[in-house]
């Protein structure tokens, strides 16, 4: 697919999908949505890319929310409904994606934009980013999983603030709430993120894979059945080549070589 709204690029066995519609502080609208979803897609079937980083084009904006102009034209509450679904489905690929995602919050992730954020497996932040859920100011709600995934991160409590006041807050801020996971200086973020990602890119893959969907399923289910799904994964990676190459590597005291079976 020929991207329009996004850059997607490769360095050695990392993906990068970078929004660039730096006019509009990286709006996203359908078409950069559309677009998105193909990137992801093409991601996750190159198996030489073992971990995606997404980012915003400069350091003003990650992703600023929803295209306004988009959200001020829906006519009906089906279509409302039908817009969140929609959105809502391909954070849910991203979320659910065996490959582990790391947002690189490069400045305002504000509306989607944060929702966007909330939806990967870790999120590192420019030490001058911006975060929020600015809806409420607009006269809507947010509708890309922010009412469920910022209460999940950050407690009820801090959900309420961020959403009914539409507040926006520094990374510091949202460090110390659990926003995000890391605040670097924003010359380094890209350099830093790319660390973390090369880190995951050299694990076994399916160990990468089966441990964020452990993670992501027992969190949402009880403690008794969600480490009975944790057993079930474990027997999984136990089948792999890669396990084995891992164990004997230890014990042979040399570097594991993964392959990914
Ligand atoms: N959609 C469309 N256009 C946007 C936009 C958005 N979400 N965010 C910014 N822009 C546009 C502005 O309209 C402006 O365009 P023009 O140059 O044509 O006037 C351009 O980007 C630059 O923005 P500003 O001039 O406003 O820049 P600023 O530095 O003064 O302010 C900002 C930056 C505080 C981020 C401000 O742009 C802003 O508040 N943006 C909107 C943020 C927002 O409300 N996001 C939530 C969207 S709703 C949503 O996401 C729903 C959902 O849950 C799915």
């Amino acid at each position: 697919m020929e991207y329009q709204n996004i850059l997607v690029t490769r360095e050695e066995n990392i993906g990068i999908v970078t929004f660039n519609r730096a006019k509009v502080l990286n709006a996203l609208n359908h078409a950069t949505m559309v677009e998105l979803s193909a990137a992801i897609d093409e991601l996750d079937s190159d198996r030489t890319v073992r971990c995606i980083i997404l980012t915003g084009a400069g350091e003003k904006a990650f992703v600023a929310g929803a295209d306004i102009n988009e959200l001020r034209a829906i006519a009906s509450a089906a279509e409302g409904t039908e817009f969140a679904a929609w959105g809502q489905t391909i954070f849910f690929k991203i979320e659910t994606l065996s490959k582990a995602v790391i947002a690189a919050v490069n400045g305002y992730a504000l509306g989607g934009g944060c929702e966007l954020a909330m939806a990967c497996d870790i999120r590192m932040a420019a030490d001058s980013a911006k975060l929020g859920q600015p809806e409420i100011n607009l006269g809507i709600i947010p509708g890309y999983g922010g009412t469920q995934r910022l209460p999940r991160l950050v407690g009820k409590g801090r959900a309420k603030w961020l959403i009914l006041t539409g507040d926006m807050i520094s990374a510091q801020e949202a460090l110390r709430i659990g926003l995000v996971d890391f605040v670097v200086p924003v010359a380094e973020l890209m350099n830093k993120a790319k660390e973390l990602a090369r880190k995951i890119a050299s694990k076994a893959p399916l160990a990468v894979a089966w441990a964020k969907k452990s993670i992501n399923v027992g969190t949402e289910i009880d403690l008794v059945a969600a480490c009975a799904y944790e057993a079930s994964q474990f027997g999984l990676v136990c089948g792999t080549e890669d396990r084995v190459e891992g164990t004997t590597a230890f014990l042979e005291k040399r570097p594991a070589q993964f392959t990914g079976r």
